[in-house]
Order: structure tokens, then C-alpha cells, then sequence
């Protein structure tokens, strides 16, 4: 029988091609396509019999993972309450922003409650590893220091050792010799990641996973390695700003979306205990286009502030630029606020941006951003000790969201003493907080800025 033809598959998305190309045309994605091997080997691939597979029912009591915490507060929280053994961790984030810098922190951290920690950089010399652990105050933390890039090698010397946690800094730079690719590859991204998730369950060992992000946002390898582990942890940050927020993207042993937020100081990073005073802290009062969106981030309630400036455009199609929000969700409360209340934003260019390096998801935030808009556009300001949150729908309705009592709690501890909210949402005892409960963006823009 003639042999199967060998498939090309993107790496990215999976889309099957008959023959190799540049562009991947089902995601876009950019030498993502590559040359695999036919799945089926043909009839002879089931010819001889398994074995049947043990299999319980659900009811079986499991004790919950052992945890060891760092005491390092913040990231013990994104981990869902301290490190998993055997767990394979990915922390993804731009070169340069503080990865190996926080893990650095973390191993020292862990291996001080008595953990075996080692720290293998494929990126740095030992000195230079050396020099930063001076600089952090961290030289004399019992943690095995190694510079390799063969992760045969890196291997042998784990089984070798058999520590608690082995930090991997990056998989960018981890080779198999197995694999005829350079380090980088998604081939050796792929399979290096592979051998390290196997290992850290088989042996028993955490193995932390630093991986760049590349321009286009996904780690190299484009995703191969989200899916892979246990945990995947994003280290983000506006260059310029001192803050980091460690966010859970997915979390096998605790809820995603939990964030940890750090100072970058000259000593190293710092945590921040309560991020919202922290984000708040260089807000000027009454400032039109300035609003303070009272969001959750994870379990937490964070307060951000909102800003956006609506200036006449000189361009045919005028400027949209957001910073820490997403571009889509402007247009839509654009849009809304167009259609709905009739506030068109023709010929003006529109710039939004999330105070301190920030980033916003949270649908909750659209009020917040309605506001911030309307005020810049009117020139009036938001009252300063008003906060706001709510979702906008597209036929201009607020929706209530999740977690109301919790986002007032945290406005009235930082002194705010009102908030705008949908209407009908639940909002529990609000002490010393005026509530205005609005139905729909049109009660709004009339209460706030006259008849719109
Ligand atoms: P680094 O951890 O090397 O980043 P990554 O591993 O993500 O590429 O951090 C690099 C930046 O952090 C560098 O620009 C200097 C800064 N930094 C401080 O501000 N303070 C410090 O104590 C340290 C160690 C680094
Ligand atoms: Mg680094």
C-alpha cells in the first residue's frame, strides 16, 4: 500500500492543509504551518487489543493537593493558595517586564519554608544570576543555582537532585537534541514543554515554565503550551509603570482570573496589599473625562480609574486609541451611545486609558467608560467620591453584574460616598454610600450632563 501523504497542520489553530503555506488562512497566524506525519498508519494501527482501563465513580473522597506557600502573599493567592506539587506552572509574559526577577523572589521564598528549589537560566550566566540575587538581598537563600540550555542535560541533573521546584528560564531556550529545530521552534517549545510537564508528574517535582511572549501576544509556540499545564500565569505591566499584575489566566487548582499585583522597586518587586488606594493614589479631583470604575479582579474588588479625553479630529476617520481596555468594547458603547441616546462622536478623535497600567475585562466597566466618555465630551466632571460600574447592552439598558455588595464595600472603605449603578441590582447593606440605580444610559446622561 503507498504510504499516507504527510499533512501540514497549523500550529496555532489546528486547520488542516493539503500542502505547506506562509499564512495560516483559518487564524491568521503567521508561519504557524507545519509538516506532520499521517495520523492513521494505516489498518494495522488497532490489530492488537488493549487493556481494559481501571474506572471509578465520582463519589471517591480526594484529599485536596498538598499546597506549600511562598509567604509571599500576592502570588500564593494566583496560585490558588500556594504551590501544587508535581504542577506544571507556565508564566508568560514581555521580555523584560520582571519574570525572572519574580521567580527569582518566589524560589528564594519557597526554598526559605523549607523547599529544595533550583533555578536553571538558559538566558543568563550565573553571575549575572548571582548579581541580581545581590541586588534583591537574595545571595544567601539556599536555592541551586544552574546555566544550561540541553534539557537532557538539565534532566538527568533533576532526576539526579529530585528538588521540590525547578523554575525553567525560558523554554525559548531549552533544545532537545531529539528534534532537528532550533531553540524556539514551536517543534522545540512543543517538545521541551512536553518532557518537563512528564516529568514534574511523574517524578513528583513543580516545574515553573517562563516563556516570552512574542509580539503577536501568544507565547512561541503559539498556545502549544497553554493546554499542556496545570497553571498558566500572565506577568503583565505598561512599560514605564511600576506596577505588575501576576494574572491566572487558567487554573487547574484554583480560579483563573485571580490577580496579584507587585510594585517594581529598586530592590526588587514589592507586593501590593491594597492595589485600589495604590491605583487611585495620583487621581487629580473633579477632572472631566475621569471616572472610577469599581471592578473585581478574581475574588478581589479593585478600584481603577478611567480616563478619556475627546478632542476635534483633523483625520478623515478619527482617532480611537485605548490603553488597558478592550478597542471592540469603545466601539460598541460608542455605538450605543450614538444610537441610543444620540451623543455621536463624528469628527472626534477619542483616547481611553486605564489609570496605572491596568487592564480591564470586565464588562462591568462599560458604565464606567459611558462616563468617562460623556464626561470628557461635555466637559464636566464625574463627581470625585462617585464610583461606578454596570454592564451596557446594545439597546442601552444597564444590566446588573455580579458581586454588587462587594464593589460598594471596597468604594466605601476608600472613602467614596456614592455610586451609580443598573437598576435592580443586589446590593446588600451599602452603608454611607448614596446609591443612584439606574435603568437605562439615557436616565444616566440625563442625570448627570442635563437632557444629553
Ligand atoms: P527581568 O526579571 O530580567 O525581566 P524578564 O525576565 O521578564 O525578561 O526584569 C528586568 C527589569 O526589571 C529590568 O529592566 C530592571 C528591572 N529591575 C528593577 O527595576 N529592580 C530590580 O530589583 C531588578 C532585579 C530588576
Ligand atoms: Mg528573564
Amino acid at each position: 500500500m503507498a504510504k499516507a501523504p504527510n499533512t501540514f497542520t497549523c500550529s496555532a489553530c489546528g486547520a488542516a492543509y493539503p500542502k505547506w503555506a506562509g499564512k495560516c488562512e483559518a487564524c491568521g497566524a503567521w508561519n504557524s504551518i507545519i509538516e506532520e506525519a499521517p495520523l492513521s498508519a494505516g489498518p494495522k494501527a488497532l490489530k492488537s487489543k488493549g487493556r481494559t482501563i481501571p474506572l471509578s465513580d465520582l463519589a471517591t473522597e480526594e484529599a485536596p493537593p498538598p499546597r506549600a506557600s511562598s509567604g509571599i502573599g500576592e502570588l500564593d493567592r494566583v496560585l490558588g493558595g500556594g504551590l501544587v506539587a508535581a504542577s506544571a506552572i507556565l508564566v508568560g509574559g514581555d521580555p523584560g517586564i520582571g519574570k525572572s526577577t519574580l521567580l527569582l523572589q518566589a524560589t528564594a521564598s519557597f526554598a526559605a519554608k523549607g523547599l529544595k528549589c533550583m533555578y536553571i537560566s538558559g538566558e543568563e550566566a550565573p553571575a549575572q544570576v548571582r548579581m541580581r540575587a545581590q541586588r534583591l538581598g537574595l545571595s544567601q537563600a539556599p536555592v541551586a543555582l544552574g546555566a544550561e540550555t540541553s534539557l537532557r542535560d538539565i534532566l538527568t541533573t533533576l532526576d539526579a537532585e529530585r528538588p521540590d521546584l525547578v523554575v525553567i528560564d525560558s523554554i525559548q531556550t531549552m533544545w532537545l537534541d531529539t528534534v532537528e529545530a532550533a531553540p524556539g521552534s514551536v517543534s522545540q517549545v512543543r517538545a521541551a514543554a512536553h518532557e518537563l510537564v512528564t516529568f514534574a508528574k511523574r517524578k513528583g517535582v513543580a516545574v515553573v515554565i517562563v516563556g516570552h511572549v512574542t509580539k503577536e501576544g501568544a507565547i512561541a509556540g503559539p498556545r502549544v503550551l497553554e493546554h499542556m499545564v496545570d497553571t498558566v500565569l500572565y506577568f503583565e505591566g505598561e512599560r514605564g509603570h511600576q506596577f505588575r499584575i501576576l494574572r491566572a489566566v487558567k487554573n487547574r487548582f484554583g480560579p483563573a482570573d485571580e490577580i496579584g499585583v507587585f510594585e517594581m522597586t529598586g530592590d526588587g518587586l514589592a507586593e501590593v496589599l491594597n492595589p485600589s488606594a495604590l491605583f487611585l493614589s495620583d487621581r487629580e479631583a473633579a477632572t472631566p473625562g475621569s471616572a472610577v470604575f469599581a471592578g473585581i479582579e478574581g475574588t478581589r474588588p479593585v478600584l481603577t480609574e478611567i480616563q478619556a479625553l475627546v478632542a476635534p479630529s483633523n483625520l478623515g476617520t478619527p482617532r480611537r486609541t485605548v490603553v488597558g481596555l478592550d478597542s471592540g468594547r469603545l466601539s460598541t458603547i460608542l455605538a450605543v451611545l450614538e444610537a441610543r441616546c444620540g451623543i455621536p462622536f463624528t469628527g472626534l478623535d477619542v483616547f481611553l486609558n486605564v489609570a496605572g497600567g491596568m487592564r480591564v475585562s470586565e464588562p462591568a466597566a462599560d458604565l464606567a467608560v459611558a462616563a468617562a466618555l460623556l464626561s470628557a465630551r461635555e466637559d464636566v466632571a464625574i463627581p470625585p467620591d462617585m464610583v461606578l460600574f454596570g454592564e451596557i447592552s446594545l439597546s442601552g439598558a444597564l444590566r446588573p453584574v455580579g458581586q454588587t455588595e462587594n464593589r460598594l464595600k471596597e468604594a466605601a472603605k476608600l472613602g467614596f460616598s456614592q455610586a451609580t449603578l443598573p437598576a435592580r441590582s443586589k446590593t446588600g447593606q451599602a452603608e454611607g454610600m448614596r446609591l443612584r440605580q439606574m435603568a437605562d444610559l439615557t436616565a444616566f446622561v440625563g442625570e448627570m450632563f442635563g437632557a444629553g
